[in-house]
Parts: structure tokens; C-alpha cells; sequence
């Protein structure tokens, strides 16, 4: 499975010639000569002409090789062109010799795609993607995925499946660490920054490889959080929250489109022609090709919605899934159904047509081959390495600070106990499908404390836990001792990046293991405890949150999380992440998400009731009948948007450019800003909107725009947005985008609670008419 270990793989060049990247341009000899003047599409229909029907099905298979060495278990196929693209080769001798085999000794000679998991970097690891989200900046993304691209290049890569665009309300599931969390604006802006950063500005760049949205669609929302479970998703929520993420992608040119493992509302998304046809092309107007998830067009038939391979064959093609990964239906089965007169060939062809442009649009009929880079290995290292550290800095949220516990004085700070399973786990601060990560570039926080505090401090380090999910609570009193013995306690809790990414859901979000005691045991010592927590996911942390005097939330924070944490520990910089997700305070709150609908009887302060607080008998409406469980808060632990800092940020003079403004038109809305604390530090400036009366109801409050903003202390800033009526857009009852006139209300601050609020009125335009 694609979750496995990369397969190791041997350098079967070394008796062969290297191959160089020739001056120009390496001319492939074989027939097809792609260097004319044609436009594309007359070189993919030039191409498609000459091909036989097996060559045509050969470009919509993905050979991977297993267990097996590369050239051994492909190369037959490529020479006979049943194979078009490979995964999970990235040694670039290797990667040039099928380029070889296919261009070379194939009757055509066209090259082939070379996919990759590149998720978040490469060798040198970025955090992962809902640590990102927490930037709340796209740049920084951008160039994080910039840089992955870069590394992951060099070595023939050419195709990642990234980004992962499935908006996620379920911190059970483990695929939410690859989330850009439960917002469709941020994840939308994140997932195309990472489009650009794969891709750069010419997709045949040597260093640009081509990226793939995924998992069309609705993944995210799998039953219970548990992965490939059935998702049940209304038309009218996919259009609103789960769809936007990809038309984003969509209209920012991304080369590749994968289908999802999950069956939607009955029709699995792999053979789903609602989606892949009528949303994909005919709304969106799609090019590019689509590509199954890894067997997920043989698990039609687990579905139960085909009886065997050949009936998913049809189905998947028939809906316009272009190239089947990891299984081989399509090569046993797609000749025969084009023969019995059960598929057009048309599909084939238009399918052939979508793989075909993107080869030629990567460049690859120009040069198929990956010349060795190692001259510049050393700054595209350095590079990734310097962005790593910025993207960890950035992403890592100061949940709670209790009479500033944080940030500590490197100079005042004799001695530090570092306590705690995830403090020097190198491998662990990597998080999830980190196939190529060398845990060997990891700098752990305990390094980076050490590095930062220099000889000045003791540093008392006690692991306490051999893992995240040990119960042996043997080494506690050394612990607690080197606690006592410190001016502060740093704790290094959370899960192991194997308790978060695919197939590893759970159904208890707490801290694992035996580290809740470890946290009581600590905070016995009488000294301040400052907990740093290694995550996947939000953890549900009531049970320690209240003896802790500080919590930075990090995530898994790739390569340079050591460094990043101890610069936001010991205040050379400021944290400024906010949360892409919402932190429940247990699990039975999930589904737990900002952006809810309001209902008929919404709960607050005053209509709540606590469990432990109910009189006996009491009668059934004494309670207030609103909707809130009776045995937690209704609010989450921690809100979206929320995350702390070492300035002091005040929101004052909220003023809107106009009190109404006309459909199609443009609200100008600005605040003042100021820092009046002690340290410099960048606040993420977040504008949240609501719609308070409208044809279909509409979520109490939604992100519209966000701006990070750095302040000195003492200065202030008027941070302007523009906020344009498309912004205001829904899709209403009849599933069609709707922009409605009325009344509007609008929040700025610096988390979805932000009070500072006014009103506007967005008037009907007869011109342009309400529904686009
Ligand atoms: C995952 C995809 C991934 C693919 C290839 C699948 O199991 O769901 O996200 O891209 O494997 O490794």
C-alpha cells in the first residue's frame, strides 16, 4: 500500500553513462517529434493518431514497482507502452533509466509521469499541513511547497499528489494532520499557494513538478472520523464548504485532480459522475486528467457498486477517472469494453488527451531526463532548511499563557528540566507521509534549547516515557526531581507521527498514554510548567489544561522545530499562529466547527445547566431547552483563530467604507491595530462575516479575509481589506451560486470571537441581478 515504506531502491546505473542534462535539450530519437511549432493541441492529436488502442490505455496506467527493483519489475512494460506513469521511484539514475526504457525503446517514445508523495517538503521537512494552515500565510506556504518541489525535482519526480484539500470538522481522523483544517477560504488560499509553489510559473521548469488536488471530494467528513468510511454529504454543504477548495485549484491551472476512497451519498467518488463530470468538466470546465486513488477503482467493487473488475473498469472510466493507480483494471479490462462497444473510445481518447498535455506541458517530450544537480543540492538544501524553520516558527500556537509564563528569560533561566517523550524524538517531530523526510536533518527541540541557552543553564532532560503511548510510569520521580530542581519545567508531550496520517483514526483524542499523570506529577514540583505539544491533531487537553501554566500547540513541526520552539520559548520571536480547527473540550462534542448554522434554539451563557448542577427530579424544561450537552461547555476548548502572543494587540476604530454598497460592488472595512505590549510580534487580523437572514440558513459566522500585520511595541497600524459582494455569495436552495441583498454583519479581531463588529447593507443591483 501506498502508506508503506518506500521502496528501497538499488543504483542500477553505475556500469551505465550518466545521463547529463544536454545543452538544448535532449532530442528523444524516437519517431514522434514534439519539437515543431504545432500548438498543443495539434501535437497530443498528431500523437493520439498514431497510437494503437493498447498504447492509448498503457498512458492511463501507473506502473509501481513493489517490492521489486524498478527497471526489473517495469521495464517489459515500458518497452511494450502498457505503462505511462510510475510512483514511488525517486532515485534519479533509476528514474532516468525507465525514462530511458520508455523513450528510447518503446515504439513512441513518449516519457513518463513520476509521482511522488510529496506533502510537506521532501528531505527536509516542512510542518505538516494543518501545522501550516496555522501560518494563516500563503507565502510562506507557497515557498514551503517551493521548496519540496525543488528537492523532490532532483531526483526525477516530476508529479506529486498534493495538495490535500478535504476541509475537516473531525480531529478523529488521521488524515487531518494532512488537512488545511475546517475552513473553506483558508484552505482554499493555502491549497493554491501550494499549486503555485509546485508548480512555479512554467510547469516545464526543472524544477517545477506537477501538483494534484485531492481527494474529490468529501473525504474529509468520513463517519466518525474513521478513514475511508462512508461520507454523507448534502448537494447543498459539498457545493458550500467542501467543493470551493478545489475550484480554487481548479482555476489556478493544478495539472492533476484524485479522486477520493470515500463513498458519497452512495456513489463512491471514484466511479461518481455527478463529480467528475458535471461538477469537474461541465461546470468547471476541467482539462486536466484525473487520477483514481491508490486502488480505489478495484475498491468499487468492495463498495459494492460494480460486481468485478471489468464493471469498475467501466464505471471509473465512464465517469472520467483518467489513469488508474495501483491496480490493474484498466490495462485487463479497457480494450475489451472499447471492443464489446460497452465504452466509446472517445473516452479513451479524451482520456489519453489530458495525460498527453500534461507531458507535454512538464516538458518532458523536450527532456525527459533529470541532468544531476548536486552543485546545487547544497542551496536548495539551505533553502528548504531556512523555510522549514520560518513555516515551524509560524505555525505553532501559544493556546494559553497564564500570567505570562511565557515567554522565559534566557538570561534569568538558571536551569531547565526538559521532560517528556517527544523533547528528542527526531523522527516523531516529522509527523505524517514523510516518505523521503531524513530525520537525520531533524533538530529536536531539546537541541534547540540547548543550542539557544548555551553553557549559561543547566538543562536536565528526563524522557519520563519511553513513547507518547507508554504507561510505565517508572522514571516519573526523576521527573518530578529534576523538576524541583529547575526554574521551569518544559513538558514535550503528544502522539507519535504513526498516531495521525491515513488509516490511523482514534477514538480517544486525549494525550495517550500515561503523560496526563506525568503533567499532575510535574506540576507537584511547585514550578511553573510550560507544556509543548507534538500533535497530528487537535488533542482534546481538559483533563490537563488547568495545570499548565503555558501550552504552545506545534504540531508535528518538521526538520526545524527544535530551533523554531525554542526561539518562541525564550522570546526571540513572538508566536503568531492561529488555529485552522476548532479544539473540542471532549470527543463526544465532535463534529465541533466554527462555521455552524445557528438553529432554532441556540445555546448561550445563561441557558445552560451542568450536569453535576441539577436539582433531583427536576422537570424536563427546567433545564433550558437549548442545544448544549449537559456534561461539557458548548463552546470549544479552543476557538478558531485563536492563538496568543507577546504583544499586546488592541482592535479599535472599526470603520466601513460606505453603509451599504451595491451587488457587485466593494466594502472598504479598516481597523487600528496597535501592539501596546512589551515585545514586537505579528498578529493575523481575521474579518469574519455573517448573513443573518437569507433564502437558506447561513453559518453564525464566516472567515472572509485575514492579514498577518507585524507591530513594534507602541505602534499602531490601520489595516485596511476590501471586501468585494462575491465574497457574500452562497449556494442557496436550487444548488446555484446566489448573491442576496439585506442586511450583513462583520466582526475583525483576532479570533472567530472577535466582538468588534459593525453592520452593512448589501442593496439589490437590477444590473447585474442576484443569482450568477
Ligand atoms: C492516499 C493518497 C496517496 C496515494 C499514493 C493513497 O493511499 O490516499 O493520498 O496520494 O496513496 O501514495
Amino acid at each position: 500500500m501506498a502508506y508503506l515504506q518506500p521502496v528501497e531502491v538499488q543504483s542500477i546505473m553505475s556500469t551505465k553513462p550518466s545521463f547529463q542534462k544536454p545543452e538544448g535539450g535532449k532530442q528523444p530519437p524516437q519517431a514522434f517529434n514534439s519539437q515543431t511549432d504545432e500548438s498543443l493541441d495539434q501535437r497530443i492529436a498528431t500523437l493520439l493518431a498514431r497510437m494503437s488502442l493498447d498504447e492509448k490505455i498503457g498512458q492511463m496506467v501507473l506502473g509501481q514497482p513493489g517490492d521489486q527493483a524498478p527497471v526489473d519489475a517495469l521495464a517489459d512494460h515500458l518497452r511494450a507502452g502498457s505503462i505511462g506513469a510510475v510512483i514511488n521511484v525517486v532515485d534519479r539514475e533509476t528514474v532516468n533509466e525507465l525514462q530511458r526504457i520508455a523513450v528510447e525503446e518503446s515504439r513512441l517514445g513518449i516519457p513518463l509521469l513520476v509521482g511522488r508523495d510529496v506533502i510537506h517538503g521532501f528531505q527536509v521537512v516542512m510542518p505538516i499541513p494543518l501545522g501550516q494552515a496555522a501560518s494563516f500565510n500563503p507565502e510562506l506556504v507557497r515557498a514551503a511547497a517551493r521548496s519540496a518541489a525543488e528537492e523532490a525535482a532532483a531526483t526525477g519526480v516530476n508529479w506529486t499528489y498534493a495538495p490535500m484539500v478535504d476541509v475537516s470538522r473531525d480531529p478523529r481522523w488521521g488524515r487531518i494532520a494532512e488537512s488545511l483544517g475546517e475552513d473553506p477560504l483558508l484552505t482554499a488560499d493555502l491549497a493554491v499557494a501550494m499549486v503555485e509553489g509546485f508548480q512555479g510559473t512554467d510547469l516545464s521548469a526543472d524544477d517545477a513538478i506537477a501538483a494534484c488536488v485531492k481527494h474529490f471530494a468529501g473525504y474529509g467528513a468520513s463517519e466518525s472520523g474513521r478513514d475511508y468510511a462512508t461520507t454523507n454529504i448534502p448537494e447543498n454543504e459539498l457545493r458550500n464548504i467542501y467543493l470551493p477548495p478545489f475550484q480554487a485549484c481548479i482555476d489556478a491551472d493544478v495539472a492533476s485532480v484524485m479522486t477520493s476512497f470515500s463513498d458519497l451519498d452512495g456513489v463512491p467518488a471514484t466511479a461518481n459522475d455527478f463529480l467528475l463530470k458535471q461538477v469537474l468538466r461541465d461546470e468547471w470546465g476541467y482539462e486536466g486528467f484525473v487520477v483514481s486513488d491508490w486502488a480505489s477503482i478495484q475498491e468499487l467493487t468492495t463498495h459494492g457498486l460494480t460486481a468485478d473488475d471489468r464493471g469498475a473498469a467501466l464505471a471509473a472510466s465512464s465517469a472520467g477517472v483518467d489513469l488508474e493507480m495501483a491496480t490493474d483494471t484498466y490495462s485487463r479490462y479497457l480494450a475489451e469494453l472499447v471492443e464489446a462497444g460497452s465504452l466509446p473510445v472517445e473516452v479513451i481518447d479524451q482520456a489519453v488527451s489530458r495525460i498527453l498535455r500534461t507531458k507535454f506541458q512538464l516538458g518532458l517530450f523536450e527532456q525527459p531526463y533529470t541532468a544531476d544537480r548536486s552543485d546545487r543540492a547544497e542551496s536548495v538544501r539551505q533553502r528548504a532548511l531556512d523555510v522549514a524553520r520560518q513555516a515551524a516558527l509560524q505555525s505553532m500556537v501559544l493556546l494559553k499563557n497564564d500570567n505570562e509564563a511565557l515567554p522565559l528569560d534566557p538570561d534569568k533561566t538558571r536551569s531547565v528540566a526538559v521532560i517528556g517523550p517527544l523533547a528528542d524524538a527526531a523522527y516523531e517531530q516529522l509527523g505524517t507521509w514523510i516518505f523521503d523526510g531524513d530525520p537525520g536533518l531533524s533538530v529536536t527541540p531539546l537541541a534547540g534549547i540547548r543550542e539557544l541557552l548555551g553553557k549559561n543553564s543547566e538543562i536536565r532532560h528526563v524522557p519520563a516515557l519511553a513513547t507518547s503511548r507508554s504507561r510505565d510510569t517508572s522514571q516519573f520521580a526523576e521527573a518530578v526531581a529534576a523538576a524541583r530542581n529547575s526554574d521551569v519545567s518544559i513538558l514535550f508531550l503528544g502522539e507519535e507521527s504513526i498516531l495521525s496520517g491515513e488509516a490511523h483514526s482514534r477514538a480517544d483524542i486525549n494525550l495517550p498514554g500515561a503523560q496526563a499523570e506525568l503533567v499532575s506529577q510535574v506540576r507537584e514540583a511547585g514550578k511553573p510548567v510550560i507544556a509543548v505539544i507534538l500533535a497530528g491533531r487537535p488533542l482534546t487537553l481538559s483533563n490537563v489544561v488547568d495545570q499548565l501554566d503555558a501550552i504552545i500547540y506545534a504540531w508535528h513541526p518538521g526538520s526545524m522545530g527544535g530551533p523554531a520552539v525554542a526561539d518562541l520559548l525564550f522570546g526571540v520571536e513572538s508566536p503568531s499562529a492561529k488555529l485552522p480547527v476548532s479544539f473540542p473540550r471532549v470527543v463526544g462534542q465532535i463534529p465541533i466547527y466554527y462555521n455552524q448554522k445557528r438553529g432554532g434554539k441556540p445555546p448561550s451563557p445563561t441557558t445552560v445547566m451542568h450536569i453535576d448542577d441539577i436539582p433531583v427530579e427536576a422537570p424536563q424544561t427546567s433545564l433550558g431547552m437549548t442545544a448544549f450537552h449537559l456534561d461539557t461547555h458548548y463552546t470549544p476548548l479552543f476557538p478558531f483563530g485563536h492563538g496568543l502572543s507577546y504583544g499586546r494587540f488592541e482592535y479599535s476604530d472599526l470603520r466601513l467604507s460606505a453603509p451599504a454598497i451595491p451587488i457587485g460592488g466593494s466594502l472598504g472595512v479598516s481597523v487600528t491595530l496597535k501592539n501596546s505590549g512589551r515585545q514586537a510580534a505579528e498578529e493575523v487580523v481575521q474579518l469574519y462575516v455573517n448573513d443573518p437572514v437569507a433564502s437558506l440558513t447561513r453559518p453564525v459566522r464566516e472567515l472572509k479575509a485575514y492579514q498577518r500585520v507585524h507591530l513594534q511595541p507602541g505602534q499602531s497600524q490601520t489595516v485596511n481589506f476590501e471586501l468585494h459582494s462575491d465574497a457574500l455569495g452562497f449556494y442557496g436552495r436550487s444548488n446555484r451560486l446566489l448573491v442576496e441583498p439585506g442586511l450583513f454583519r462583520l466582526w475583525v479581531g483576532g479570533s472567530v470571537e472577535a466582538e468588534l463588529g459593525a453592520e452593512f447593507q448589501l442593496l439589490a443591483n437590477p444590473a447585474s441581478g442576484s443569482e450568477r
